[in-house]
């Protein structure tokens, strides 16, 4: 067992998230060089292979030359191991992304230090603070012209509203970069251009105080510097690790991934602060992997027909406790019944190996002859309890579908239901009508490509999507409530889930507010129960 508890202590898993072109693939490509995991840069996306690297598993991705999948990434690094979910950086991110949020124990946000916070970083974001999970700032992109160090955190505690605590200063930016203050130790790592693709750039460190230290900057930037340090130590929030842990203040760092400047000492930093695997909640109340003996796991994505001539799909799980052993048995709870857990695989870069072994923290990719469910719970434990389920994500574009030949209504019906239950879409019907009219969500507008695509070429289905104006749905939390007489605004719609359960479509946000106004007691969520 100590053995099994020590793999589990050592292991970090996270997530990336950012907005793209932040510089999330050049940031994991330099924690990967520390690793050792890649020797060369370039090795994961790079450039001339971006477009097919992490995965080309799907037609589609190809010929969008985009990655549709996330992949998980492992090195190990001053004694850590290291799990890194990375998501698709791709704007048409799909409900995958917010998926693989769930599996990971915190997040680093990469922030182009000339953008501040954006769009795609702020929707990611609410689901990190929803999971309360531990949230690390590394603000890139150092080396080009910066907006106000200030600036930048203001923007995120009110874009964000979470507390920020640098950690770290930055001494200029763009031609005038100079380096980072670092605020714990008072002295000053000095910026060199590192040549991309390496890992041994020059580490120069010197105290502030060090009367050398005027050499590698301007009487300004000093003084701007000294100004700034007694400003910042007197107003910034100090650095709290509860705080942290608790997802509700966020370290900051600063740096220039591309230059590899600043990553070495975020990595460093950030592994201390960060966590080793979380407890998960169950129905059984928490199970601790440093406790649980027992090996369980959850299902949060599920990957179909990799193998189009096998029609395979899989399955992977985040383990939160105990040990993987390939081909070993175990029970799927939803299922009733006990499984084989075979061809365990995991993912580096752009290959996909088969595992022996795997521990609470690691990601696994599962074959899955059609039994699992996203949120699904498979373990060992003669307790049998059963993970908390994933959410169901709020999608922003609506359409609705019908087949083109009416004559393979059942096929139509079959795909759609299996694409739905793989969760890359979400499908309602209108409120008070049967299944004829189908309405489908998206998180992003490429899924409504996957969709056609897949009809066509797995089930042998056309389809005609009309697209619908509708951009926000909530979930109606109080289900008792009488539909009739919901009192809605003009660009309301009401419909209703597979389930049964009710859901409102709004073209505006401000119709949601307006709609909770005039029902009183009504309980809308963002996020829906699997
Ligand atoms: P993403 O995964 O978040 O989408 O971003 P990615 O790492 O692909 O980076 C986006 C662009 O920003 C790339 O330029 C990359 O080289 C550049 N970049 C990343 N980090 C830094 C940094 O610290 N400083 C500067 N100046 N640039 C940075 P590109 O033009 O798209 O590609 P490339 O031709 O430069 O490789």
């Amino acid at each position: 067992m100590s053995n099994i508890t020590d793999e589990i202590r050592k292991r970090r898993t996270f997530a990336i998230i950012s907005h793209p072109d932040a510089g999330k693939t050049t940031l994991t490509e330099k924690f990967l060089l520390y690793g050792g995991a890649i020797n060369q840069a370039g090795s994961v996306k790079g450039k001339a292979t971006a477009k097919h690297a992490v995965s080309d598993w799907m037609e589609i991705e190809k010929e969008r030359g985009i990655s549709v999948t996330s992949s998980v990434l492992q090195f190990n690094y001053g004694g850590y191991c290291i799990n890194i979910l990375d998501t698709p950086g791709h704007q048409d991110f799909s409900e995958d992304t917010y998926r693989t949020l769930m599996a990971a124990d915190s997040a680093v946000m990469v922030i182009d230090a000339s953008k501040g916070v954006e769009a795609q970083t702020r929707k990611l974001f609410k689901v990190c603070v929803m999971r309360r999970i531990p949230i690390f700032t590394f603000i890139n992109k150092m080396d080009r012209e910066a907006m106000d160090t200030f600036e930048l955190l203001d923007d995120i505690e009110k874009e964000l509203g979470i507390a920020t605590c640098p950690v770290n200063w930055p001494i200029g930016s763009g031609k005038a970069f100079r380096g980072v203050y670092d605020r714990n130790e008072k002295e000053i790592e000095l910026f060199f251009d590192t040549k991309k693709g390496t890992t041994t750039g020059e580490v120069k460190k010197i105290a502030l105080d060090d009367p050398q230290a005027d050499s590698y900057m301007d009487a300004d930037q000093k003084e701007q510097l000294l100004g700034e340090i007694e400003l910042l130590d007197g107003a910034s929030a100090e650095f709290d690790q509860e705080l942290v842990s608790k997802g509700e203040l966020s370290p900051v760092f600063f740096g220039s991934a591309l230059t590899n400047f600043g990553v070495e000492t975020f990595l460093q930093h950030f592994l201390k602060m960060t966590t080793s695997p979380l407890p998960r909640k169950s129905d059984k109340g928490e199970i601790d992997p440093m406790k649980e003996k027992d090996f369980s796991a959850f299902v949060f994505k599920i990957q179909a027909n990799m193998n189009k001539a096998h029609r395979d799909r899989i399955a992977f799980m985040r383990i939160c406790s105990g040990e993987f052993d390939a081909g070993m048995d175990a029970f799927h709870i939803q299922g009733q019944k006990k499984v084989r857990l075979s061809q365990p695989q995991q993912m580096m870069a752009s290959e996909r190996k088969m595992i022996e072994k795997a521990y609470g923290g690691d990601i696994i990719g599962i074959f899955d002859p059609g039994i699992f469910s996203i949120g699904d719970t498979i373990t060992t434990s003669p307790e049998k309890f059963a993970y908390e389920g994933i959410p169901t994500f709020a999608p922003e574009h609506f359409a609705r579908v019908r087949q083109v030949d009416t004559m393979k209504r059942k096929q139509f019906i079959k795909g759609i239901n299996q694409i739905a239950q793989e969760g890359a879409i979400q499908i309602f019907q209108e409120f008070n009508t049967g299944m004829e009219e189908i309405i489908v969500g998206v998180v992003g507008v490429l899924q409504f490509d996957v969709l056609k695509y897949r009809l066509k070429n797995e089930y042998n289905v056309d389809i005609i999507l009309e697209n619908l104006p509708y951009e926000h749905i909530r979930w109606i939390e109080n289900e008792e409530i009488d539909m009739d007489r919901l009192s809605g605004t003009s660009d309301m719609k009401k419909i209703k889930d597979l389930k049964g359960r009710p859901l409102l479509l709004f073209v505006h946000e401000w119709s949601i507010r307006m709609t909770l106004e005039r029902n009183e007691g009504l309980k809308l969520s963002e996020f829906g129960r699997s």
